[in-house]
């Protein structure tokens, strides 16, 4: 039997602009198993960005809960459920959101100067992440003097240098051309084998999804679980 690691339930999402009010989940229920790399598909504006960010702690839901690791995540307080996040949880945004005016390497240690983990340390692990990324040579140079799939290694450097259980990564090979998402898709694939990272992946390219453990549908507002084409 393979063990639990998040389990979603119920979730809805309701977002309200002046006097109009969209309800993009209506009643999400998900359960990803240790060590799974299952794509998250859908078309655009279904919600997905929404429930992963919901998934990861970074956005609450209307109501609904979500279970990782036995702890409830939104039963916790603010403070609490940030530290778990950063203990236990990698992102990758769907657009890379580096911080411009620090170095690849600042950029990598920043979460775990954030968890308190001592400087010395953080910098010899961020340098490790960075070179699991094939960017050793890449260190100190900001995001805007690297390339976009350069930026989205960091960008999974960043996600994954606490030793989280789960990556939640938002289109992390969206903006790359067919070669560089082929190689940050089997960078992604190489941390889930090597490191049992659980792997959660939006993503719209089939071919990339097809290659994956399962595939789940963001369908009006529900989860859809199969390979059939929607
Ligand atoms: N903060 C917000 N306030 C109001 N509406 C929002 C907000 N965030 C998202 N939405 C709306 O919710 C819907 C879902 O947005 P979301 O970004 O989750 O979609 P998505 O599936 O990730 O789309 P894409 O594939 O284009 O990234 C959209 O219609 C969007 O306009
Ligand atoms: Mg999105």
């Amino acid at each position: 039997m393979s063990e639990t690691l998040l389990q979603a339930q119920e979730l809805r999402k309701t977002f309200r602009s002046s006097n109009q009010e969209f309800e993009v989940l209506r009643g999400v229920n998900l359960t990803l198993a240790r060590g799974e790399l299952v794509a998250l598909l859908g078309v655009s504006g279904t919600g997905k960005s929404t429930l992963i960010q919901i998934l990861g702690a970074l956005d609450r839901p209307s109501s609904g809960t979500v279970v990782m690791e036995g702890v409830d995540l939104f039963a916790l307080s603010q403070n609490k459920c940030a530290a778990f996040r950063n203990r236990h949880i990698g992102f990758i945004y769907q657009s890379h959101r580096l911080l411009p005016e620090f170095t690849a390497l600042e950029n990598v240690m920043l979460p775990l100067l954030i968890g308190r983990t001592a400087r010395r340390e953080a910098k010899a692990r961020a340098e490790d992440a960075l070179h699991e990324v094939e960017l050793a040579h890449r260190l100190h140079h900001r995001p805007g003097q690297m390339s976009g799939g350069e930026q989205q290694r960091v960008a999974i450097a960043r996600a994954v240098v606490g030793n989280p259980a789960l990556l939640l990564a938002d289109e992390p090979t969206g903006n790359l051309d067919r070669k560089t998402a082929e190689g940050v898709f089997q960078l992604l694939k190489g941390l889930n084998r090597n490191k049992g990272l659980t792997c959660l992946m939006v993503t719209h390219n089939r071919e990339l999804a097809a290659d994956l453990d399962r595939r789940i549908h963001l369908i009006d507002g529900q989860l859809v679980e199969g390979d059939e084409q929607h």
